[in-house]
């Protein structure tokens, strides 16, 4: 069951929407109304009705701006204001000691100390131990029947490759996982979001200084042991910077990559045709998961803020105004993308599901990517006769836009 949305996409004047408002979403991204502003005012004032700290924001719907906006970290920060809609100053604190809400030189200096781990070279020795995590969980789920994808499958497997990845016991799995759902929610709820955020953020700050003190006194072969060995400019990260980027990585890389699997697992199944494809030649999902990709990108948006008055689209765009990046728009674009709603495997379109390129691009792209790889072919081989089994929800979320519950029939299991 989904929600109505309130108003008409098709004819609603667009000086009075307002894209903070998360009812937008409730039947997944607005896209007649993102192509009407991509059509009409692809840089769009949004009042921010629902957002007590920030008083509104540009909307950026057309491919090619989302570009030039993500190229020019000079001109459009992504420490100024940090990369969410909301400038609530706990978040902010919180952007700026992780890297997604720093400019260069710091930005550069952190990224590519990690980047040499996220190659796709160094991410694919994970493929043994994603693999099984796979396994393990399709094991659990056989003569269930009939599962919710997002709720009884993804969780367990997201958050266990997480907790190889950053060595922390599958006792966390559960509170990890929900700890990135519920940043994303806060972060969408606007307003409501402090006392509630606080909370979480101790529990996962202490949980990481657990971690942190644990590889201190016991180094090993893993990420939070190198980040302790490491230096940028001849100077060792401090615990503070450690515990952001371990926070940073545990709730931008969970509900996005479950995301991406759930929405593009419903594509299919509401694709019989193409599901089958993919069966009888799991050499094509590869290129069918950029394709997902495009039709489900897990973030709405991305934010910067202007460090000086700009024109863009024929608007001007105030030093210090918030400029928010649609995705969802950009992957829709009918320039781009012919026939954009309609799914093709074969397509394997260019997106900006992971960004538009510069310097904040997605550092987990090769690892979310090898993960959604395992996972549609380990879930179509054990059970290529899936099929739905009753209505979506969506998140109705301006930020994570989601599936909320994707019910489906598992049919016989197969075992090679
Ligand atoms: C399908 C899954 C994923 C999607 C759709 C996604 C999407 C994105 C997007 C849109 C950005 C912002 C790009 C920009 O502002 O230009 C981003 C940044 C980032 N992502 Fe991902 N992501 C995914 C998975 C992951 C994973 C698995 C990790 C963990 C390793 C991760 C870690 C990060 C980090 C650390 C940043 C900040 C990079 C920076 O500021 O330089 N992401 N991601």
């Amino acid at each position: 069951m989904t929600t109505a949305t309130p108003l008409d996409f098709a004819t609603v004047d667009l000086a009075t929407v307002d894209l903070g408002d998360a009812s937008y979403f409730a039947d997944g991204p607005p896209h007649e109304l993102f192509r009407r502003m991509r059509e009409e005012e692809p840089v769009h004032w949004s009042p921010a009705r629902n957002w007590a700290t920030t008083p509104g924001f540009w909307s950026i719907t057309r491919p090619e701006d989302i570009r030039t906006v993500s190229l020019d970290w000079k001109t459009f920060s992504s420490e100024a204001g940090g990369a969410a809609l909301s400038n609530d100053e706990i978040f902010l604190a919180f952007q700026r000691s992780g890297i997604i809400g720093m400019d260069p030189p710091r930005h550069d200096r952190l990224k590519g100390l990690f980047q040499r781990g996220f190659t796709p070279k160094r991410v694919a020795d994970h493929e043994p131990m994603i693999r099984g995590i796979v396994r393990r969980k399709l094991d659990e789920i056989e003569g269930m029947g009939t599962i919710d994808i997002v709720e009884d499958f993804t969780p367990g497997i997201v958050a266990r490759v997480f907790g190889s990845l950053v060595s922390y016991g599958p006792e966390l799995d559960e509170n990890m996982s929900q700890v990135a759902s519920f940043a994303f929610n806060a972060i969408a709820a606007g307003e409501d979001m402090d006392e509630a955020v606080q909370e979480w953020v101790v529990w996962l700050v202490k949980s990481a200084l657990a971690l942190v003190n644990e590889r201190r006194e016991n180094p090993c072969d893993d990420l939070v042991s190198a980040l302790l060995e490491a230096e940028i400019d001849g100077e060792r990260l401090n615990t503070a910077e450690i515990i952001a980027i371990i926070a940073i990585l545990i709730t931008g890389g969970n509900d996005s990559t479950r995301s991406v699997f759930a929405g593009g697992l419903y594509e299919l199944l509401r694709h019989p045709d193409q599901f089958q494809a993919l069966v009888d030649d799991p050499e094509k999902i590869p290129t069918a998961i950029e394709e997902l990709l495009r039709l489900h990108p897990a973030f709405a948006h991305f934010a910067r803020t202007a460090t000086k008055d700009v024109e863009l689209g024929g608007k001007t765009i105030k030093r210090g105004d918030k400029v928010v990046l649609w995705y969802p728009s950009a992957n829709m674009d009918e320039a781009t993308h012919p026939c954009p709603h309609a799914l093709d495997i074969e397509r394997c379109p260019e997106h900006q599901t992971f960004g538009a390129g510069g310097r904040h691009f997605c550092l987990g792209a090769a690892l979310a990517r090898l993960q959604l790889k395992i996972l549609f072919e380990e879930t179509l081989a054990r059970y290529p006769e899936m099929t739905l089994a009753g209505d979506v929800e969506w998140m109705a979320s301006p930020v994570t836009p989601g599936l909320s519950h994707l019910p489906v029939r598992l049919g016989p299991a197969h075992r090679s």
